[in-house]
Parts: structure tokens; sequence; C-alpha cells
């Protein structure tokens, strides 16, 4: 039985490929390790916690002890590594934080892999999941391709390129089996209301204003979150060793287009007159560095893997809106902080 370790696997991301890995690998013993955070929320992986090949493990990749520990016990096979801190406007506010996590972190998972596995690396594999913000930002022509230098303008982007280079570097001086994908803007269920899918939703649902930042004119690539898992289920299983794929949605939104899109279809779900929630829309003061323009060039992990978004924008966007609708006990859990009690329930 192999054994895959997969870190913030109780965030948005991490528990949609948590959740295909322990579904779809019955033959894999899945250990999810997160420090629950307060983006880290078990609620989201309720439905697979009684698994037999699933395990829990609350713990911070900070640690660097409590990491070589974890990779004594446990001798993995292989890791799939998620956990960060994501949000651009933290990193701002708290820039050392995401050093912290995305860096330092990220080294003790690579320096405990590289003594476990001791130069025998015959089946094991390092997967870093990284972003598309690392290569900073476009014009308003031309796509990030797997050749495009890094360019990072935010303390989230620059924390995530630096391990990423890390990762890299692994790669070339110990021969660390790595693969390394960079995804654009991900949306659907389980995400933490503060990205602008999700606040966005709750904030109409609650009749509360819609801050848009600066003129609302800045560009993201937007995928479906199963659609980021599939992509990662493929490149671990079958992408090659020390290479990176651009993951991307072929689906990039003005961020004002996108946000009159959600107020449209948000009108005709919650019956209110047509119009109603654009009213609510407000242009507030600009993020600091905001990257103008994000686009992913995803020919590669096409024409190499086969993989494509197996759903349409409006077909994703429809699911994620009905999911947020009809889990609305989520939403309050998420925004009421709540959700924390879970861990103290489930595991005290
Ligand atoms: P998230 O913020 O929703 O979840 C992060 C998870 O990591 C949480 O469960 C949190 O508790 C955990 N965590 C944070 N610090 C930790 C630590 N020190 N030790 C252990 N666990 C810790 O993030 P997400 O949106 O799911 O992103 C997951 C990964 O994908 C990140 O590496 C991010 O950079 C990358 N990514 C995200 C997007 C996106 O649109 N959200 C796009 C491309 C890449
Ligand atoms: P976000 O979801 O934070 O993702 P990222 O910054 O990683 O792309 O933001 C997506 C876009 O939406 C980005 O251009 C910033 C903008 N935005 C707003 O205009 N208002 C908001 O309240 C938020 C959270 C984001």
């Amino acid at each position: 039985m192999k054994k895959i370790l997969i870190t913030g696997g109780a965030g948005f991301i991490g528990s949609h490929v948590v959740r295909r890995f322990v579904n779809k690998y019955p033959e894999y013993q899945i250990f999810n390790l997160d420090a629950l955070t307060y983006a880290g929320n078990l609620e989201n992986i309720k439905d697979i916690e009684n698994k037999e090949n699933y395990t829990f493990v609350k713990g911070d990749i900070v640690d660097e002890n409590f990491i070589n520990e974890l990779f004594k016990l446990h001798d993995f096979d292989g890791v799939l590594h998620l956990a960060a801190e994501s949000h651009v406007d933290r990193s701002i506010e708290d820039p050392l934080a995401f050093v912290k996590t995305n860096v330092i972190g990220t080294m003790n998972l690579l320096n405990a892999a590289k003594n476990s596995w001791k130069n025998n690396f015959e089946g094991k594999r390092f997967y870093h999941i990284s972003t598309d913000e690392v290569y900073g930002s476009l014009g308003a022509e031309g796509l990030f391709t797997e050749k495009t230098p890094y360019d990072p303008n935010s303390p989230y982007s620059a924390s995530k390129a630096s391990s990423d280079h890390f990762v890299r570097a692994y790669g070339e001086t110990y021969g660390l089996p790595y693969v390394l994908t960079n995804c654009s803007n991900n949306y659907g269920s389980y995400h933490f209301p503060e990205k602008l899918i999700p606040l966005f939703i709750n904030n109409i649902i609650n009749n509360k204003s819609l801050p848009v930042y600066g003129d609302g004119n800045y560009t993201r690539d937007w995928l479906f979150v199963e659609d980021h898992a599939i992509a990662i289920d493929l490149v671990f299983h079958e992408g090659k060793n020390h290479e990176t794929y651009n993951i991307g949605g072929f689906n990039e939104w003005k961020n004002i287009d996108l946000v009159k899109l959600l107020c449209t279809i948000m009108d005709g779900k919650l019956e209110r007159e047509k119009g109603t929630s654009e009213k609510l829309i407000t242009y507030v003061k600009d993020r600091p560095g905001h990257d103008l323009r994000y686009a992913i060039d995803a020919s590669k992990i096409n024409k190499e893997l086969g993989w494509k978004p197996s759903v349409t924008f409006e077909e994703g966007l429809e699911k994620t809106i009905n999911w947020y609708l009809n889990n609305q006990e989520w939403l309050q859990n998420v925004t009421s902080g709540s959700y924390k009690d879970y861990y103290q329930k489930q595991y005290s």
C-alpha cells in the first residue's frame, strides 16, 4: 500500500484533492497534514473522514522536528504539497507569515523527503502545487507559458516563487524527483469567503456591499476547482519528473464583468428584481501592487497529458452558486468562526 502525504487538505483546493484521492485510490493510504489555520476547515472533508484509507494529522509544516518525525514514522512514497498561506491581501498585512509557511514550510518538507528517501528515489515523487501569480502581471496581450520568467509582485507570489525555486533546486542539486504546477484562479465549493467569488456570493445573499478594487478592470483566468483536482491527479501519476506544467481555464474575465454576471445569476436564484444585486457594487481603494492580468497557456499539459477543463465556466459557476445556496450553514459557520469548534468536537 502506497503512503501519500497531502498537505493543506483541509483548505479549499486541498479538500477536493484529498476527497478525490481517498475515493479513487483505496489502495493508497492518504495522510492529510494540516495546521487548521483560519483557512483550514475539517467540515470541508467530513464525507471522507471515516474512510479506512484516510488519516488526518494536525500539524504545522513550519515545525521542522515535527515534520522530520512524521516522515520517519511513515516513510511516505509521495507528497502533494498544497499547504500555504494563500490570500494576497493578507500577505500585504503580514508578509512574514507567508515566508514562514510558504518558504520555510516547503523547505522542511523538501528536507524531510530528501532525508527519508536517502537517494533511493524509485517510485517516489514530490509534487509542489503553485500559482500563476509567480509570473507577475501581463499587459493586455500574451499568455504565461512554462518558460515565462518569474516576476512576482505581491508578498504572496514572492513567497510562492521562492518555494518553487527551492523545489527546482532540490531537483537539480539532489536529484529529488519533483513535479510542479502553476495554476490560475480557482473557484468552486468550500472556498473561504475572503476570495472574490465566495465573498461576493455571501455578500449578495446577505445584502452587503460588493467591494470592487480600483476600476474593476483587472483580469483573471478562472478554473473550476474540481478540474484542478483532476489535473493534479494526472500530473502526480503521469507528469514527467523535473517538469513544470501550467494549468488554466482558458477563461479570462475582467473582475467587473464577472461580478455583474454573478449579480445577474444571483438575482434570478434569489428571486430578486433584476438589477438588485448590482446596486451593491461599491468601488473601493485599489490593492497595492495589484496585478493587471493573469492568463495561462495550458497547451503543454493538454498536449502531453491530455488534460483540459471538463466543465464550461457557465456550468462551473452554476454548480458553485447552487452549492453555496444549498450550504448556507457552512457559510455561516465559516463567517461566524464556529467551524473551529468542529476539530474540538471531532478530535478532542
Ligand atoms: P487555502 O488557504 O484554502 O488552504 C490552505 C490550507 O493550508 C489550509 O487548510 C490551512 O490550514 C493549511 N495551512 C496553512 N498554513 C499551514 C502550515 N503552516 N502547516 C500546515 N498547514 C497549513 O488555500 P487554497 O486556495 O486551497 O490553495 C492551496 C494551494 O494551491 C496553495 O499552495 C496555493 O498557493 C495554490 N493555488 C491556489 C489557487 C487558488 O485560486 N486558490 C490557485 C493556484 C494555486
Ligand atoms: P482574489 O480572489 O483575492 O484572488 P487573487 O488576488 O489571488 O487573484 O481576487 C481576485 C481578483 O478580484 C483580484 O483582481 C482582486 C479582486 N478583488 C476585488 O476587487 N475585491 C475583493 O474584495 C477581493 C477579495 C478581490
